[in-house]
């Protein structure tokens, strides 16, 4: 279809970028429904810049030719955040850092360009959705000192920006956000699915061709996506999410892409009037409030990346008002909730059936760790029958759908962190205890219960 003349109307899926002719009702591409926005695309001439980038596009050459070397790496001494990037943003990488309006990504962002320029690393922080002003008031109550090598620009034009890096070849830059920018010999308007994707790839060109470090930041749309569309997500080499709840101070950052390190890793934060602090340990966060030997509140240690940490899970179980049961879970999966009262039910004997049932995972956390089923399975079953677990006691363990309870992973890093909290006791899977563990625990006694039934045996009495 065509309008203009060069200007070509097409329909583009938001969630996976699929290009069509014409509108579709459902994406045949990802499935999705009610997704296709038309975007104009202008068919474009080569612009210099771009030129630019293709002349210095090297040739190829044979693998068994390129030297192995290690990949550099630019460090923000903000330990979280190098950890969760892998050791550091790689020269030459585009990290995406997706999350919420105003859960602080400009800030980490700036905190991150502040301490890179402390370490005489320049950088450019293209802000296009605050004022030079505002982004040096937000320094103002970031930084330790005046920064050397830190310069801050507020342009949306990608082809201006781009000529700034090409003038001050900083070795860091970041694009607050990359929904704002542009590329102005495209028809559509900043935002559009097309613009975010032209502009991501056209930095992600610089990025590889210069050796520059480059992070992108994103919004989120409601559903949770980084907003437009998912090739986003391909384009780039990283992809962290900065989330937390609302009214929380803490900040949990974590990868879901890395091509340089685990995706499991994940960064906590505190947001303060100083700007983001690190939180070393957090377990003592997240168990800082628990009430006492309470029904329904379990501790469990879990794992993220390879850090043990540990969370309290609470339950409560209410009688249904009205004729239908609700299942409510927070920071946990919903499906997964009603597997685990379902195997209450049959295989327990727990009668759940006219229940409300509500979980929580405290602190704003969400648990995906399989080690933490019995935990739920407990917090359920104490809080229906009224017994608390002794608070210092932690609890492991997979569930199977006979009841059983199954081995988890890294047994050891769990134990020491739940022993170093000053727990005494920790119900573990008996099939963990069969293979031999390097665990040398000092105060720590391991119960070890190879199905639900006897782990709640141990509590009712
Ligand atoms: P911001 O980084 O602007 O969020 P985003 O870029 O993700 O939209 O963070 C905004 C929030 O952070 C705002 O509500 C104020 C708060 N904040 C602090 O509490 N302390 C600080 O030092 C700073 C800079 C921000
Ligand atoms: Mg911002």
């Amino acid at each position: 279809m065509k309008s203009k003349a060069g200007l070509k109307t097409v329909f583009v899926c938001q969630s996976c970028g699929q290009e069509s002719s014409r509108w579709l009702g459902k994406c045949p591409g990802c499935g999705g429904w009610n997704s296709f926005v038309e975007e104009s695309s202008a068919v474009k001439p080569v612009k210099d810049t771009q030129r630019g980038l293709l002349s210095n596009m090297d040739a190829p050459v044979l693998l068994g030719d390129i030297s192995s070397i290690h990949e550099k790496r630019h460090q923000t001494s903000i330990k979280e955040f190098d950890r969760v990037l892998g050791g550091g943003m790689v020269v030459g990488s585009v990290t995406l850092i997706g999350g919420d309006p105003g859960i602080g990504k400009s800030t980490l962002s700036l905190q991150a360009a502040c301490r890179l320029s402390e370490q005489g690393v320049k950088v450019l922080y293209v802000s296009g959705e605050e004022s030079v002003a505002q982004t040096k008031m937000r320094a103002d109550r970031i930084a330790r000192q005046n920064n050397p090598n830190l310069f801050i620009v507020n342009q949306i034009d990608l082809n201006v920006v781009i000529e700034f890096i090409n003038k001050l070849s900083p070795a860091v830059v970041v694009i607050d956000s990359i929904q704002v920018v542009y590329e102005s010999n495209l028809g559509s308007s900043p935002g559009s699915v097309g613009q975010v994707r032209e502009c991501a790839a056209l930095l992600t060109q610089l990025a590889k061709s210069r050796g520059i470090s480059m992070m992108l930041i994103g919004h989120v749309t409601k559903d949770g996506a980084i907003a437009g569309p998912r090739v986003l997500e391909h384009i780039v080499d990283t992809v962290l999410y900065f989330e937390g709840e609302r009214y929380s101070a803490y900040r949990v950052l974590r990868t879901t892409k890395n091509r340089f390190g685990s995706t499991n890793e994940l960064g906590v934060f505190e947001m303060t009037s100083e700007g983001l602090v690190e939180v070393e340990n957090p377990s003592e966060i997240f168990l800082s409030e628990r009430a006492k030997a309470v029904s329904g509140s379990v501790v469990v240690p879990i794992l993220e990346g390879t850090r043990p940490f540990l969370v309290e899970v609470q339950g409560l179980v209410s009688r249904s008002a009205f004729g239908m049961v609700r299942h409510r879970a927070q920071g946990f999966d919903a499906n997964r909730l009603s597997l685990l009262t379902a195997v209450l039910e049959k295989r327990v004997g727990i009668r759940l059936e006219d229940q409300d049932i509500f979980l929580n995972i405290v602190g704003g956390v969400r648990v995906e760790d399989p080690a933490a089923d019995l935990g739920v399975a407990l917090a359920v079953a104490s809080s229906f029958l009224d017994k608390p677990l002794p608070s210092d006691t932690a609890v492991l363990g997979e569930v199977g759908l006979a009841a059983e309870v199954r081995s988890v992973a890294h047994i050891v890093a769990r134990l020491n962190e739940a022993e170093k909290l000053g727990f005494k006791k920790c119900f573990v899977p008996k099939n963990n205890l069969k293979s031999r563990m390097d665990i040398r625990l000092k105060s720590l006694q391991l119960i070890p219960v190879s199905d639900v039934r006897e782990a709640l045996d141990l509590i009712r009495n």
